[in-house]
């Protein structure tokens, strides 16, 4: 097998993330990258309809984005989810998980991404490698790897780390490695990494930025602390970076779709700089020169989280009046209303990834938002309108570009997603674990 030693020594010793298998009787936990309506919309113009439909996850850990892809893909025909990783002990947790959720469309593989060409697992409609990329030698060589098995038209969802945002983690990793030079044991290198964390002054650098991090220690505990200060092999990129390294391995960067600032809109200058002068120069700049001017403005980036493609142009367009309108995760409660009772004012709302969010309705923004369902198109939300306000000689056109201003600010931050009308909707993560949370209310012998 094709990695390094040092690297799989860590996740046999320490599979990360710290998962219980006993939690998947209660809970789902959805990934980012990998709910189907969030890849449809941006990977596939609204268009998949997940049947015949397959997924690898590489670099799989402890399981979490093959189990909710599994859960998703377990009632679209003939869809499947191949799991990927050179840990036996992070494969096990996993399938012990997919085991309990009594999953069947998940074939397990104990390899490398580096031998995925010689694997003969067939082509992939999608390919999740979170968090494993900057842990590689040559990330190239992944990169391409992963390429040689996904499918023609087919995307990618990645995270790899933010060098500007986690530098004090790479001062801290410097520091454990001078301390830890001789140390062969690894539970050792933990214990002197708790020594040092109770040991760093005020002026430390991590120290001044540790409420960031230490999350994933209170979390994790030992599992967290060697992931994050221990690791054998971290590279942080930054955004220029990243476009050379996608677009050399001959991939387009469709979307960065983490969580809040790590969304779009903490890659757009203008949301940290209001000088209309300045942003008008800026805005000369190529894009990736933006975007690495909002990285490092911001400092916020800890994580680039992105869809790739070798295509251009696979997002839904508002233009395709066949598209249904969504908002993703939660829809804000009693908002036609609210701008219907408060004409001329501004709304102010805040999105399930708690990005707060200010605008000005236009002139049909409440009748829209009131026949925003999930499954009304917009042919059928504008026909519905033209009707109730009984105002025939109002064009599509004019309706479009009345909506599109309101689209682009949820669109933005990834609230409102466009699904074509010709794909069913897709069943809410807490509908998904119902079926579970039954099985184990209903058969307390299932338990055991
Ligand atoms: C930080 S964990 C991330 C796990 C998971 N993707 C997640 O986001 O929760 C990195 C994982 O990548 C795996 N890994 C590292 N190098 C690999 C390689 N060359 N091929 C396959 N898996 C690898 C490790 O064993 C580990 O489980």
């Amino acid at each position: 097998m094709n990695y390094l030693h040092e690297v799989r020594n860590q996740y046999e010793n320490y599979p990360y993330p710290l998962r219980n298998p006993e939690d998947e009787k209660k809970r789902l936990l959805s990934t980012e990258d990998s709910f189907l309506e969030r890849i449809n919309h941006f990977c596939y113009a609204g268009k998949q309809n997940f049947n015949n439909f397959r997924a690898l996850v590489a670099g799989g850990g402890t399981g979490s984005a093959a189990i909710f892809l599994a859960e998703q893909l377990r009632n679209r025909e003939n869809s499947h989810v191949v799991y990927l990783d050179i840990s036996r002990e992070s494969m096990k947790i996993a399938r012990q998980r997919a085991e309990i959720r009594g999953l069947t469309n998940i074939t397990w593989v104990h390899g490398s991404i580096l031998n995925l060409p010689e694997l003969d697992l067939g082509a992939f409609d999608y390919i999740n490698c979170v968090g494993v990329l900057h842990h590689l030698e040559d990330y190239h060589k992944g990169l391409q790897a992963l390429g040689s098995v996904l499918a023609q038209d087919g995307c990618l969802g990645i995270m790899v780390y933010g060098r500007h945002a986690r530098a004090p983690v790479y001062q801290m990793q410097s520091l454990m490695g001078l301390i830890n030079g001789g140390e062969t044991s690894m539970q050792e290198r933990v214990e002197n990494t708790k020594i040092i964390l109770g040991s760093l002054p005020p002026s430390n650098f991590f120290k001044r930025h540790e409420r960031d991090w230490l999350s994933e220690v209170e979390e994790y505990g030992d599992i967290g602390i060697y992931d994050l200060f221990l690791h054998s092999r971290d590279h942080g990129f930054d955004v220029i970076e990243l476009y050379d390294w996608v677009e050399h391995c001959g991939f387009h960067l469709v979307e960065f779709i983490g969580p809040q600032f790590e969304s779009r809109i903490g890659y757009e200058p203008q949301t940290f700089i209001s000088h209309p002068g300045l942003l008008g120069k800026i805005a000369k700049l190529p894009s990736p020169h933006q975007q690495a001017i909002a990285e490092l403005l911001s400092g916020l980036i800890q994580r680039h989280s992105f869809y790739l493609s070798r295509r251009k142009n696979t997002k839904a367009l508002l233009d395709d009046l066949e598209n249904v309108p969504f908002f993703f995760k939660s829809t804000p409660q009693g908002l036609a209303e609210e701008i219907q009772q408060r004409p001329g004012e501004k709304i102010s709302l805040t999105s399930p990834d708690r990005i707060s969010l200010q605008f000005m309705p236009s002139r049909f923004t409440a009748p829209i938002m009131r026949h925003i369902d999930g499954n009304n198109s917009l042919k059928i939300i504008f026909d519905r309108i033209r009707h109730e306000l009984n105002r025939h000689e109002l064009s599509d056109r004019e309706l479009l570009a009345d909506f599109r201003p309101i689209y682009e600010i949820f669109n933005r931050i990834s609230w409102m997603l466009l699904r074509h009308t010709s794909v069913s909707p897709f069943p809410p993560a807490h509908l998904l674990q119902e079926r579970v949370s039954r099985k184990y209310r209903q058969s307390p012998s299932a338990e055991e």
